[in-house]
């Protein structure tokens, strides 16, 4: 992979070539086809879709429908009514927690989550359970940050028929590690549990076909996979969206309106209030062809190259803990430097134009089972390189000197 080149079809790093840009998993850069579909929507398309009877609100339109029909093909859904636009991940996850499960989960029911959960992928689950006066049940995971499949499989065993959600990220944003997301699925089919797929730390990576994986939900966030901030999707199966009553209201969603009450329209636009976000949506479609024009595969590869560089040179810092040490990881490293804190270490960071991110990443009861305050994070894409791997070691033993911890040599 020729990452010199790749950096030049960023603009971010065309105006600031010296930054590492070590922050993935929070949220990529955009590359030009992106930044440039978007300016292309406003100069060229701009109208409100499903809307307008003329014809620049018909191409508008057309351009986000081909975007959903690009999204299903990426997904290998079956159809395109099954992919919802939202705002991303979050949105994604609130909304299949407060219409499918709010709706299903009655008293004394629970759903089922993992000790690896970033904050999206629990708070949702957490507050239909207070409503509903169900129960929120935790799959155990190990110190290396593996989940206990065997815990998975004994807690859906014992609670079999109660059990009618399961929410599990692909990849933990945190300990990078990669789920046995086919295992899980089996499993929950197995004691009859529908499942949701946070998809955000995987879709740029990893090539996933909801059809072979037979997942009930997937999400994910546009801004995670090279595209716009405020997209994101929600791939459900039709016989469970085609169930699902809408939880927000307004224009585009209707079929009639009267005083006295309203029908609504079909999935997917039952779930789609309001003008949705157009030229976003566009520069998801183009995020979606840079990345099948770089193709997943790659993307990968080069991603555990650089977590395998990162692996051994970390680990060779006196004083450095890598914190999660899963078999199968993604692109994420974190790790804790001594007694020095992670917010601190961080700053040190910036100073060299290193970008991590550093706290407890969206996920404080991970931190409390780890007992830990927090972690710094290196997340890596395709446009990565070993050399950045070596400068933030370097600078991380420059901070060990900095803060007291290592004498000068
Ligand atoms: N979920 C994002 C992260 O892990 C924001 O940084």
């Amino acid at each position: 992979m020729h990452t010199a080149s790749l950096r030049h079809d960023f603009p971010l790093f065309r105006h600031r070539p010296e930054l590492a840009y070590l922050d993935n998993a929070s949220t990529t850069q955009k590359p030009t086809a992106v930044v440039d579909a978007e300016r292309f929507f406003y100069e060229h398309l701009n109208a409100n879709v499903h809307r307008g009877a003329y014809g620049l609100a018909e191409k508008a339109t057309a351009a986000c429908e081909a975007v959903r029909e690009k999204t299903r093909a990426f997904l290998n859904a079956p159809s395109a009514r099954q992919i919802i636009f939202t705002s991303g991940t979050t949105a994604s996850i609130n909304l299949v927690a407060q219409s499918f499960a709010a709706e299903r989960v009655k008293e004394g029911d629970a759903i089922l989550v993992t000790a690896m959960e970033h904050h999206a992928n629990l708070i949702p689950w957490q507050q239909v359970c207070l409503k509903n006066k169900a129960r929120l049940l935790v799959a155990p995971i190990s110190h290396e940050g593996v989940l206990d499949m065997t815990a998975f499989e004994k807690i859906l065993r014992s609670e079999s028929g109660k059990v009618k959600a399961v929410a599990i990220s692909h990849v933990s944003n945190v300990l990078g590690t990669v789920n046995p997301i086919s295992d899980v699925l089996a499993l929950a089919r197995k004691y009859s549990a529908v499942v949701l797929v946070d998809a955000a730390q995987s879709i740029a990576t990893h090539s996933l076909d909801v059809q072979a994986l037979d997942a009930d939900f997937l999400v994910f966030s546009g801004h995670k996979m090279f595209g716009p901030t405020g997209t994101g999707i929600l791939y459900g199966k039709e016989k469970w969206l085609d169930s699902m009553s809408p939880t927000v209201f307004g224009g585009g969603m209707i079929r009639d309106v009267a005083y006295e009450k309203t029908t609504f329209a079909s999935t997917p636009q039952k779930f789609e209030a309001g003008t949705p976000n157009m030229a976003g949506i566009v520069g998801l479609g183009a995020a979606l062809d840079w990345i099948e024009n770089i193709e997943r595969e790659n993307i990968e590869r080069h991603v555990q190259t650089l977590l395998a560089h990162a692996t051994a040179r970390l680990q060779s810092v006196p004083g450095l803990r890598i914190i999660g040490q899963a078999p199968k990881k993604s692109g994420i490293i974190s790790f804790l430097l001594g007694d020095i804190h992670p917010h601190d270490l961080a700053t040190f960071l910036d100073q060299r134009s290193i970008c991590v991110r550093a706290g407890h990443h969206c996920a404080q009861p991970l931190m409390d089972f780890l007992e830990i305050p927090g972690t710094v994070r290196a997340s890596f894409s395709i446009y990565n390189s070993k050399e950045e791997i070596d400068r933030l070691v370097a600078a991380i033993e420059d901070a060990q000197v900095f803060f007291g911890r290592l004498a000068i040599k």
